[in-house]
């Protein structure tokens, strides 16, 4: 293991020819010669922001500015891509917060939950069948949303800047418009039919056109709202009854006394040693830390078979897709929410486990899938990351789940419901969305949160940031966070690279698939690669969406280089914020 330090030196010298103080774009970092305390090595003045679209960037680079912090900035980021993210930012879905925040590490979770009517089989028709679209489209796939719960109590406890003033930026951006990004107009298009007399979602959102100005006259309302009266405008006030007012039209679950009920709550993070760092990351109803932690202790398990092979060559992909097995395994059987089912996280990472799921990895030929059992055992989520100029990170991961979610939109409000019921297991065995399986542990109950895979991810080295990264992709966020992370530490690249890079993806079912994201930024998987997988007996096709849109920030020396993935809309910043505060 080596620091990061001498990965980025090749970058230092790029930096050379930067003339600006600020970075900007899909990859920035901060000119070494700006620096005012080179001489001191944790003496960071710089503030680094990767954020989904350009106007969650402002935002968040406007709040750093004016002396906010990364909790303040996030909640502006989350509240901004609300209004202008539309695919998958949102106050109708849920997600999650990893903070570093001074010397406290601390998890928020603010997923969404079944409703209290919801039961284990409400989506099965007589035959015992799950029944087409119901978990994904439509009133009843919505869970009772987490995310202006999850933003108050997050700002409630860490916030520096009031709360209306982290708000005004979505405001402002939903009242007067915005220009939406050619991605998402088109995507926002594509959608027609998909909703087309199922829900509301094309009164909406139809009339979006390339270049210009898009308003959301309701949203700016019930966000106007939230500013004045808080979280509660959203849970017990007129925010509420129009929840419930929808749910009657869509033919919905979330009532008043889920909305009164609704709480984040604050949970211990994933917290495990590797090399000389340490990965912080999401627990259940996550199973992205467990899985991110399972995945690097594994590869190192297995050094002397990575010895000298090649990025994304046929064997480092069959040497993944091994352990990935094993990981898929252990999350259908023993992964959702820990306040329904006993989760016992440490003995799934610790390292005598991971060691002995390790051995089990076939080197040559795929496991058959009988022999893995568990060892014990664009479509849209968004990312961003964040750290201000005291070295605080937040790593936050938010989502509707699908593609604008539910479709349906809250009449009067505005905003979207997700349609993250999907997550849950439906029918033992039968696969979600995703492709993914699960068992008792994912099984719906009343109140209960659907086992999620987002990542949102914290590592330090010496107590310090050294790396905040996340991304969207459902099942395949963290076998991204896993590939972006190796491919910076093991094959030296930058984290644009990293993040840009092809990356792979198995998940147990079928057995020998191996899909890839890459295609539509030429950087397929070469022809050699593909029939070297094929004499393994893999099948390889491109995944069925362009998956990832990772947002990483990396220590670069004083300062920090950040990256925004090349598949999206992204953008990244690095930058002295203008603030003279220099108290956290
Ligand atoms: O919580 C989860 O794992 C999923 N609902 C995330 C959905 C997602 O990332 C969609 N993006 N491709």
């Amino acid at each position: 293991s080596r620091g990061l330090g001498d990965v980025y030196k090749r970058q230092a010298l790029a930096l050379l020819t930067l003339t600006v103080v600020q970075g900007c774009g899909n990859e920035s970092s901060y000119p070494e010669s700006m620096s005012r305390e080179k001489n001191s090595p944790t003496a960071i003045i710089t503030a680094a922001i990767a954020v989904s679209d350009t106007y969650g960037a402002e935002a968040s680079h406007n709040i750093l500015n004016a002396g906010g912090n990364a909790v303040d900035a996030a909640v502006a980021a989350g509240f901004t891509l609300a209004v202008t993210f539309i695919d998958a930012g949102n106050i109708g879905g849920g997600g999650f917060m990893t903070i570093k925040m001074g010397n406290e590490i601390a998890f928020l979770d603010y997923r969404e939950t079944a409703p209290l009517t919801a039961h284990k089989d409400m989506y099965l028709n007589e035959q015992g069948d799950v029944i087409d679209n119901i978990t994904l489209i439509g009133g009843q796939a919505a869970g009772v949303p987490g995310t202006v719960a999850g933003f108050w109590k997050a700002h409630k406890r860490y916030g520096k800047l009031p709360w209306k003033d982290v708000m005004q930026p979505a405001i402002d951006l939903a009242a007067n418009g915005f220009i939406p990004a050619p991605i998402l107009v088109n995507s926002i298009h594509n959608m027609k039919n998909r909703f087309d007399g199922k829900t509301n979602f094309n009164e909406y959102f139809n009339h979006i056109a390339s270049g210009e100005v898009f308003k959301q006259p309701e949203l700016a309302k019930t966000l106007g709202r939230i500013a004045e009266f808080g979280a509660d405008d959203f849970y017990r006030g007129k925010t509420a009854a129009l929840i419930v007012e929808e749910m009657k039209r869509s033919n919905g679950l979330i009532s008043a006394e889920d909305l009164d009920q609704y709480s984040a709550v604050w949970r211990e993070p994933v917290r495990a040693n590797w090399r000389d760092y340490e990965i912080i990351s999401a627990p259940p109803p996550s199973s992205g830390g467990f899985a991110i932690v399972q995945l690097l202790k594994m590869k190192d398990y297995l050094a002397e078979h990575f010895a000298n092979i090649d990025h994304n060559s046929a064997q480092y992909i069959h040497l993944i897709a091994e352990m990935e097995k094993r990981v898929f395994a252990d999350r259908a059987e023993y992964l959702g929410d820990p306040d329904f089912f006993d989760i016992d996280i440490n003995a799934l990472i610790n390292d005598n486990y991971v060691s002995q799921r390790a051995a089990e990895v076939n080197p040559k030929t795929i496991s058959s899938l009988k022999s893995i059992n568990p060892g014990l055992e664009s479509p849209n989520t968004t990312h961003y990351s964040i750290v201000d100029q005291w070295g605080n990170a937040v790593s936050n991961t938010y989502t509707i789940n699908w593609d604008y979610g539910s479709g349906v939109v809250v009449g009067g409000a505005g905003f979207l419901l997700n349609n993250e019921m999907d997550d849950f297991s439906a029918k033992p065995g039968v696969p979600n969305i995703f492709g993914v399986v699960g068992n008792v542990a994912n099984e719906i109950q009343p109140g209960k949160r659907m086992l999620s895979s987002m990542s949102p991810t914290i590592v330090l080295k010496d107590g310090e940031v050294e790396m905040v990264v996340g991304t969207p992709g459902g099942s395949t966020i963290f076998t991204t966070v896993f590939q972006v992370i190796i491919n910076i530490l093991d094959f030296n690249m930058t984290p644009l690279e990293a993040i840009g890079a092809t990356r792979f993806h198995h998940q147990l079912v079928p057995a020998d698939l191996i899909t890839y994201s890459g295609f539509s930024i030429d950087r397929p998987l070469s022809d050699r690669v593909i029939n070297d997988l094929a004499k393994k007996g893999y099948r390889t096709q491109p995944h069925s969406f362009e998956y990832g849109d990772v947002q990483i920030i990396v220590k670069d020396g004083t300062s920090w280089i950040a990256a925004s993935d090349p598949r999206d809309r992204g953008q990244s910043r690095v930058f002295e914020p203008t603030s003279k505060t220099r108290d956290q």
